[in-house]
């Protein structure tokens, strides 16, 4: 495609990609360019792309199946189940709270049967300054790990629990009915510590609402979850994006993780709209491990180490 501009912004990952109107319709050929940079950037940054939010789920699909986001659906916008607010706006009575959403290092929704392939943020709406997003690049995590001790991660799994979202505790601000809900909804479930992402043949660092690994004691899981956790956010490994209004950035979930910076004036809105791609393998669940509800002392023990 003889306009597209792809531009690396970042050391160990993201670039930025220009040169093309995100409202039209995607040929072939700019598709397979835009996914192959996709691949090897695990961030594009598309920058003064302003999408209605039909257009922003009809170039989504470019990338993958979009998700209706029915494990959340206290976060989508009621007439386009497509979308999420990433937002601190007060949002109606029946919505869950989005206000303090992505503070942690995370990869979303790892606490879903059928984890996330990627997703697109659209900013629109920002403070004068602050409220960047930095994401991190977990092939690199896995990659830079001794053999030994990748050798010793390789075969492992972990459980996934949505309790582990600040969301989904009652210390947020939602509702008990809202918070049990979306426990129902999201059983715990299980996924590799280390999958192969199928389009790359890499091994990959996947970390997300992780409550423990299966096979190892609850103290043994924390102790290496908490490990893992401080290496995967080693500044090497990060790319930070400072935002403009109809930037669209698309991140690949399975092999990065991200976190919302919340240094910025919270009386200014911040407000992103996101659109989910769905994942290829799905975990499985987890049988007789029921979800932490108000075991509040393995929940903190969890907690100071993910
Ligand atoms: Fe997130």
């Amino acid at each position: 495609m003889a306009n597209l501009n792809i531009k690396p912004l970042g050391y160990a990952l993201g670039a930025e990609v220009s040169g093309f109107d995100a409202r039209k319709p995607v040929p072939p050929a700019l598709r397979e360019e835009l996914l192959h940079a996709w691949y090897q950037y695990q961030v594009l940054v598309f920058p003064a792309q302003p999408l209605s939010m039909t257009e922003q789920i009809a170039f989504s699909r470019n990338f993958g199946d979009v998700d209706r986001n029915d494990m959340a659906p206290r976060y989508r916008d009621p007439d386009h189940h497509e979308i999420v607010y990433i937002t601190n706006k007060t949002l109606g009575p029946n919505m869950m709270s989005a206000k303090r959403v992505g503070r942690k290092w995370h990869a979303d929704a790892t606490f879903a049967l059928r984890p996330q392939k990627g997703a697109l943020l659209r900013c629109v709406e920002k403070p004068p300054v602050g409220g960047d997003t930095m994401w991190a690049n977990m092939y690199l995590a896995y990659e830079t790990l001794s053999p030994a001790m990748r050798a010793f991660l390789d075969p492992l799994e972990c459980v996934h629990d949505v309790s582990l979202l600040p969301g989904a505790q009652e210390s947020n601000g939602n509702s008990a009915e809202h918070i049990a809900e979306f426990r129902r909804i999201n059983p715990p479930v299980i996924h590799p510590l280390i999958p192969v992402i199928p389009e790359t043949g890499r091994k990959t660092l996947f970390l997300g609402w992780v409550r423990e690994i299966l096979g190892l004691s609850l103290e043994e899981s924390a102790a290496i979850i908490a490990f893992l956790d401080q290496h995967a956010g080693s500044p090497e490994f990060v790319f930070r994006h400072r935002w403009s209004v109809d930037d669209i950035v698309l991140w690949d979930n399975r092999c990065t993780r991200h976190i919302a910076l919340p240094d910025y004036d919270h009386s200014k809105t911040r407000h992103m709209l996101r659109t989910t791609l769905l994942g290829e393998q799905p975990g499985r669940l987890a049988e007789g491990r029921g979800s932490l509800g108000n075991r509040e002392t393995l929940l903190e023990a969890v907690q100071a180490v993910s």
